[in-house]
Order: structure tokens, then C-alpha cells, then sequence
């Protein structure tokens, strides 16, 4: 195509939708031409179905900023990921998750790592189940900044790549956060101002080298405790409470595209955690901070799990405000369960419908992400120590309960 003719398409499209215009800037348009496009990224509920953010009520705080570090840039020709077919699996119903979540342009996704993704089965199901993947831990500070002038993206640009391949979006994990960070910034003895230098050239690189690549950033992850209090983070020691709003600032500054949000378990439910998320991201919106969302982890237990009408009531209350609601790292631990294991996987299979079918009903919610694949990949018995099976695959890949309650949800619902 010649440059004058790609100007004018570039003009109709971008006459046609901002989002379509944004897609061929963007030269996405390799994505499997059948597939959800994941990087129009903008796709979040419409805002005629829930109230457009409020205009902020307070002056904007005036932050420092920075210049990103020398980096390396992202170069996906070095990996040669190929689309999967997506397939029909009897196991997984006549039509996939995948396609059925596409028809409603909803995000289906899970966890995963790149060392997964040799393996052909578990790489087979992944791109036909799901179009969404998240990076459990390939873009944490450990793995993408080991040293403080040296980053290494190898990780998280071969998710990168294989999402890009197979048409799937990604979900960027963690910016700011207290757990997986480097000896070098754990032991650091900086001044205060250093610190946020430190903090804000680390996000500015890091969602700089995957603009346009990730579809939202857990921006700042897990900043509370169970009682409301801000949990005694290294970035609250060192910088103070206003390290979130900044976090926010330099990741909107890096990539304006991205949704940004703000991460947290235990807190899906109405309890003292979720009510001082809220407060968290209604001030963040009163003094127009760039936050666009809530992720609600749901790890929870065969037991207590936040009960649906709660779960209803916290994704509300978040669209009251504006702000999209996302389910970002599902499972449901069994271990210590006194049922039979298939009592267990049925009320298993009915807590992940409860909060599935939350997500779908809800204007604001358009993304559910469960914490790995299948149960073989699950961080929960290392954790533990004990065997568990808290995901929608068994170990062998096979669909769970839970898998076909989700299906089932998705087939019948418009
Ligand atoms: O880095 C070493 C690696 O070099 C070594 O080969 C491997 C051998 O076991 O261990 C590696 O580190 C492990 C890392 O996962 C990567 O596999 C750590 O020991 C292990 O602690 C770490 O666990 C991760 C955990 O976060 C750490 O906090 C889990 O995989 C990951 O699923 C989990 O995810 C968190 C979210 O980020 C935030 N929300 C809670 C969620 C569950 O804890």
C-alpha cells in the first residue's frame, strides 16, 4: 500500500472509530482477523451504562516525574510464536469459552508464565479457552529490574509475543508492590526523593516499553491490610501514602491507553478492606488522578466466600463512581475440605458461577482472570504445602465443574 493510500484509510478509519483508528496506527492489524481484538484496549463497558467519572472536586497534587531508564526496547520478531487453531474441544462444550466470551466482548483469562508455553497442550488450551493472559509473575520488579541500572524484559515480552500471536489480550502485573522486589531495593538506603525517583523511573520504563501491549496495569497491588490500614509497605516507608496517587500519574504519563488499576484481596466483599479501597479510589477521582478501575482477586476458600449480594453491591457502588471493576486472580482453594471431592468441585464449581455471573451482570465488569491454568500450575500447594485443586482445569487439563458453570453462564446468557 502506498503512504498516501494508508493516510487515507488511517483518515476513514479514524472517521469511522476512534478505536479502529487507534488498532491501524497501532499496526495491529495482524490479529487474527475472527478474534476479539484485545488491543482496543478502550473496550470497557460503555459509559452510557454506567456514570462517567466525576470531575475532580480538588486540585490535582503536582507530582515529580522523571525520564524513563535506558531500556531495552521491545522487539517481538525474535520470537516465533504461531496462531494456535483455536478448537472445538468436546471437553470444553461445542464452542469454546474463548468464542463465547468474544460474542460479548468479555475478557476470559488466566495466569501463566512463559516457560508454560513450549508445552503444546497446555499453549492449546490456553489461546483456545481464553483471550485474555496475565502475567503472574514475568513483569514483577524481581524478574523485569534484578539490578538497579539492568532490566530484563525477556519474560514478559515472550507473553507479549504469544498473546500478540494468538490474539489475546494481556494484563500487566505489578507496578508497585511490597512482595518480589530485588535485594537492591529492599536493602536500598536512599534519601526520600531518591525513592521516588527510583519508583517513578521504574514504572515509567517498564509500562513504557509495553505501551500499546496491555490492556490494564495492576498499578499499585495489595496496599492495604485486612483492617483498612495501609499495609507497611517498603513505598509507604519510604515515600508515604501519596506513593499510589504517583504510581498512577507516572503509569498514565507512560502509557495513556492502558487502563490503570488498583489491585486487592480480601476486599470483593463489603468489609473493612474493600471500604477503604473505595475511599482510596473515590479520592484518587476527587483529585483527578488517573485511576480506571478496582481488581478484585477472589482467592477464596470452599468456604466464606464473599456472598454474591455483597460482591453485587462493591462492583455498584464502583460504577457509581465510574471506575471499571475486574476479577483478576480467581481460585478457589479446597484443601481441608471435609466433602467428597465431588461435593467439593460442585460447590467449588458454584462459587466460581456466583462471582462469574456478578462480573457479567455488572455495567463496569468485562474482565475475569482466574490465577493459573490448571490445577498442576498453581502457586496455592507450594504455598501451602498441601495439595489443592482451586482452578477450573484438573491436573490433566480437563475441564472442571467450574469450567462448565462458566460455559454454561456464558452460552445462555444474551
Ligand atoms: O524466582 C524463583 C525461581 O528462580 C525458581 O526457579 C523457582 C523455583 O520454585 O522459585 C522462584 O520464585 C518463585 C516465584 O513464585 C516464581 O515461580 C517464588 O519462590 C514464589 O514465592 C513465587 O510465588 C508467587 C507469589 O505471588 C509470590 O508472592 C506465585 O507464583 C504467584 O502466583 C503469586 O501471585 C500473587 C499475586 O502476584 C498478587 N496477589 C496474590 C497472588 C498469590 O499470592
Amino acid at each position: 500500500m502506498t503512504a498516501m493510500r494508508r493516510a487515507l484509510l488511517l483518515v476513514v478509519l479514524c472517521l469511522w472509530g476512534l478505536s479502529a483508528c487507534r488498532r491501524e496506527a497501532g499496526g495491529f492489524s495482524a490479529q487474527p482477523a475472527d478474534r476479539l481484538t484485545p488491543v482496543a484496549r478502550r473496550e470497557t463497558p460503555s459509559p452510557e451504562t454506567f456514570p462517567a467519572k466525576p470531575t475532580p472536586v480538588y486540585p490535582t497534587p503536582k507530582f515529580p516525574t522523571c525520564q524513563p531508564d535506558p531500556a531495552p526496547a521491545l522487539d517481538l520478531s525474535v520470537y516465533s510464536y504461531r496462531p494456535i487453531r483455536p478448537i472445538s474441544s468436546r471437553e470444553g462444550g461445542a464452542t469454546s469459552l474463548r468464542q463465547l466470551a468474544e460474542l460479548r466482548r468479555f475478557y476470559v483469562g488466566v495466569s501463566t508464565a512463559p516457560h508454560f508455553l513450549d508445552n503444546r497442550e497446555y499453549a492449546g488450551l490456553l489461546a483456545a479457552q481464553f483471550n485474555m493472559l496475565a502475567a503472574e509473575n514475568a513483569m514483577k520488579w524481581e524478574v523485569v529490574h534484578p539490578e538497579p541500572v539492568r532490566y530484563d524484559f525477556s519474560q514478559g515480552d515472550a507473553l507479549v509475543a504469544f498473546a500478540r500471536a494468538n490474539g489475546m489480550a494481556v494484563y500487566g502485573h505489578a507496578l508497585a508492590w511490597d512482595l518480589q522486589q530485588p535485594g537492591w531495593l529492599t536493602g536500598g538506603e536512599y534519601s526520600r526523593e531518591e525513592w521516588i525517583q527510583i519508583l517513578c523511573r521504574h514504572i515509567k520504563t517498564v509500562v513504557g516499553h509495553y505501551r500499546g501491549h496491555i490492556y490494564a496495569w495492576d498499578v499499585v497491588n495489595e496496599a492495604f491490610q485486612n483492617n483498612g490500614a495501609l499495609r507497611n509497605t517498603l513505598w509507604l516507608r519510604k515515600i508515604g501514602p501519596e506513593y499510589i496517587a504517583m504510581a498512577f500519574q507516572w503509569a498514565r504519563e507512560a502509557d495513556p491507553q492502558a487502563l490503570l488499576i488498583y489491585n486487592e484481596f480480601f476486599a470483593e466483599g463489603l468489609n473493612q478492606k474493600s471500604q477503604a479501597v473505595y475511599s482510596l479510589v473515590q479520592g484518587m477521582l476527587r483529585q483527578g488522578i488517573p485511576v480506571d478501575g478496582v481488581g478484585l482477586q477472589m482467592h477464596v476458600w470452599l468456604w466464606g466466600p464473599p456472598t454474591r449480594q455483597e460482591l453485587t453491591a462493591n462492583m455498584r457502588r464502583l460504577a457509581e463512581l465510574g471506575l471499571v471493576v475486574h476479577i483478576t486472580e480467581m481460585d478457589v482453594r479446597t484443601q481441608y475440605a471435609k466433602d467428597s471431592p465431588a461435593e467439593e468441585l460442585a460447590v467449588q464449581a458454584e462459587i466460581y458461577r456466583q462471582a462469574f455471573s456478578a462480573c457479567l451482570e455488572a455495567p463496569n465488569c468485562n474482565v475475569f482472570v482466574a490465577w493459573g491454568l490448571t490445577d498442576r500450575y498453581s502457586w496455592i500447594p507450594e504455598y501451602t504445602g498441601q495439595p489443592d485443586t482451586p482452578l477450573l482445569f484438573d491436573r490433566q487439563g480437563k475441564p472442571k465443574p467450574a469450567f462448565n458453570a462458566l460455559l454454561d453462564l456464558l452460552s445462555r446468557s444474551p
